[in-house]
């Protein structure tokens, strides 16, 4: 529990960490509030039922005298009016507290939702390429929320410790031994209950965890590859991967909640239980009931705040060992879970001899690809090994090779979304690596597989620019190269067709062009295709290369492709084999 409340001290800011000081702060002094009230009916109730107690109560007869009073009757009257004045202004400064309380959580909850998003779009395509997206979901959306039931807990850990310190003392006052035994009692219970349930309650959380991403993956497969699923009839396999997890998601979820439960129970079972049984034994021993009256009362009062706060101690403490699970993800993923990514590799300019060097440093727009080592994390086999070669500026460069050789891995290498194991890549004497924010300006890329949004058109052309940034001529420019204007002018809602989840709503060789049409919205000096017109038929595929080769001159350009036919036209011609590179035309 340190452990998780460490994590938790990091997570937080500064600002964060202070604001909960404060806030605890007002929550105790709002509990003091509430036992004040409480404390002052006693001598309300007391002179009501017997009035001659402003004379003998020590402390009522000197408030009595304090104050003034003559008579009795405006003494109580008195009494009632600032009573009642105490209970207004506890409920308004409780609610004061309750509402700054919840706004600032759920404030404070919704800016590490926020920065935890950030955090992991910053990591690498490789690092996410290895995570399931539940996994990310999870973390960012229901771990967080957790962690912050964590703090509720926390501060409310405190808080009723407060209380119970408070009644605690008061009692101790009032009747030290009586007191003693059931603090020690009660202690005693809470301690051995948290000692027999810790571990279970902490298994019960990380189980709980696991399930809910176990439901959410199966959803996310069995929806997304719902075509196939139908096909194949299988949805029955989803569904009964779905059912396993919800329910060990409901187990978990209710053990919890009866864990919870348990300290209230046996903390009154013991503490009631041992006190009767002993009130029992001193009757049949013939002590007097009389004597034990005022011991019964303070018991009671006990009972109905003191027990009560106790119990919900053990409660909160089970309540942050399951939360634990979550803060240990979110900690993980804002400090621990580094990149795959080899920056000393990249950065390392040093290795190269000085000749080499000052060749990169030479600023011309010729692409370098320098001594590159690469192997995908985790599976440790090299996928390409010491490739040196060029791509001339504003020449077209075919890569061919059979399938799986890496040609989609020397392309990622080159758009910098994958990071070499050593050696560089070099355009205008700069690693690429190191500017991604430059480079990624300066490159159209168009995959095999476009991802598209359930949006319009024209924001899945645009692709991450506000709608009011977007520039309508530069679309339909774009979409004439794609050869897709056409197809756009004659549906009804033009460019503000939406396309469907991940583009249901289009052909294959549409999502294609649309794919195209966005790497062309910002007309870059270079472009990359990676098998981008294979899918597309004979014909379209032989519009959409023309009006890409139609740039040939003008930029430097990369292209993957299998059909030969569809790269004759290139100025230079690599082959992908075993590793490495070798130059065919
Ligand atoms: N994310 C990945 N993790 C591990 N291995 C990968 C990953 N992506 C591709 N590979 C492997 O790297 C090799 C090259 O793949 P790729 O570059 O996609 O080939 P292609 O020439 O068909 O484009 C293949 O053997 C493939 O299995
Ligand atoms: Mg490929």
């Amino acid at each position: 529990m340190v452990h998780a409340l460490k994590r938790l001290h990091r997570i937080l800011d500064r600002g964060t960490k202070a604001r909960l000081v404060i806030l605890l702060a007002a929550i105790i002094i709002g509990s003091f509030l509430e036992m004040l009230t409480l404390a002052l009916i006693s001598p309300l109730v007391s002179v009501l039922m017997d009035p001659s107690i402003v004379q003998t109560n020590r402390y009522i007869a000197w408030a009595f005298v304090f104050f003034g009073f003559t008579s009795i009757h405006t003494f109580l009257a008195t009494l009632t009016l600032v009573l009642s004045a105490m209970y207004i202004f506890r409920g308004l400064y409780l609610y004061a507290v309750i509402r700054i309380q919840y706004r600032f959580i759920a404030l404070r909850q919704a800016s590490l939702y926020a920065r935890l998003l950030s955090k992991l779009l910053g990591f690498s395509y490789s690092y996410h390429a290895r995570r399931n997206v539940a996994d990310t979901l999870r973390v960012v959306v229901q771990d967080v929320s957790q962690l912050f039931q964590m703090i509720v807990s926390v501060l409310m850990l405190l808080t009723d410790f407060f209380v119970a310190l408070f009644i605690t003392v008061l009692l101790l006052i009032v009747s030290p031994l009586m007191t003693l035994m059931i603090v020690v009692l009660a202690s005693l219970c809470v301690l051995i209950y948290l000692y027999v349930f810790r571990n279970r309650m902490q298994i019960i959380g990380e189980k709980y965890r696991d399930a809910w991403i176990g439901m959410t993956k199966s959803v996310n497969q069995g929806i997304g590859g719902i075509k196939e699923v139908k096909q194949l009839n299988r949805e029955d396999y989803f569904y009964r991967v779905f059912k396993t997890a919800s329910d060990v998601f409901a187990k978990m979820f209710s053990q919890q909640r009866v864990l919870n439960a348990m300290p209230r129970l046996i903390i009154e079972s013991v503490c009631f239980g041992g006190a009767f049984t002993l009130l029992g034994v001193f009757m049949l021993g013939g002590v007097d009931i009389a004597t034990l009256v005022p011991q019964l009362s303070l018991f009671v009062l006990a009972a109905f705040r003191l027990l009560p706060a106790v119990s919900r101690i053990a409660g909160h403490v089970n309540d942050i060992i399951f939360n634990k699970a979550s803060v240990n993800a979110v900690y993980k993923s804002l400090f621990e879970e580094s990149d795959p990514v080899n920056h000393e590799a990249v950065s390392d300019t040093n290795a190269f001899s000085s000749a080499t060097r000052e060749h990169f440093t030479e600023a011309t727009n010729n692409i370098t690809i320098h001594n590159i080592d690469f192997q995908y994390p985790l599976t440790h086999a090299l996928v390409l090994e010491n490739v040196n070669f060029i791509i001339p500026e504003k020449k077209s460069v075919a890569f061919i090779g059979s399938s799986g050789v890496g040609k989609t891995t020397i392309v990622d290498l080159i758009l910098g979304v994958l990071t070499p194991d050593s050696g560089g890549v070099f355009y205008g004497g700069k690693s690429v690596h190191h500017n991604r924010g430059e480079w990624s300006k300066l490159v159209g890329y168009i995959p095999q597989q476009i991802y598209l949004l359930d949006e319009s058109i024209r924001e899945n052309v645009a692709f991450g620019i506000d709608r009011e940034k977007i520039d309508e001529t530069k679309i339909w420019k774009a979409l004439e190269q794609a050869q897709l204007a056409d197809f756009v002018r004659s549906i009804p809602d033009g460019l503000d067709t939406i396309v469907g989840d991940r583009g249901v709503r289009l052909s294959g060789g549409q999502r294609q062009r649309v794919g195209i049409a966005r790497a062309m919205y910002e007309d870059p000096p270079i472009l990359v295709l990676d098998e981008a017109t294979s899918s597309l038929d004979n014909e379209t595929e032989k519009a959409v290369m023309d009006a890409v080769m139609g740039f040939q001159g003008n930029k430097t350009m990369l292209i993957v492709a299998h059909r030969l036919s569809t790269i004759e036209h290139c100025d230079i011609v690599y082959r992908v084999e075993g590793k490495k590179i070798t130059r065919e035309k």
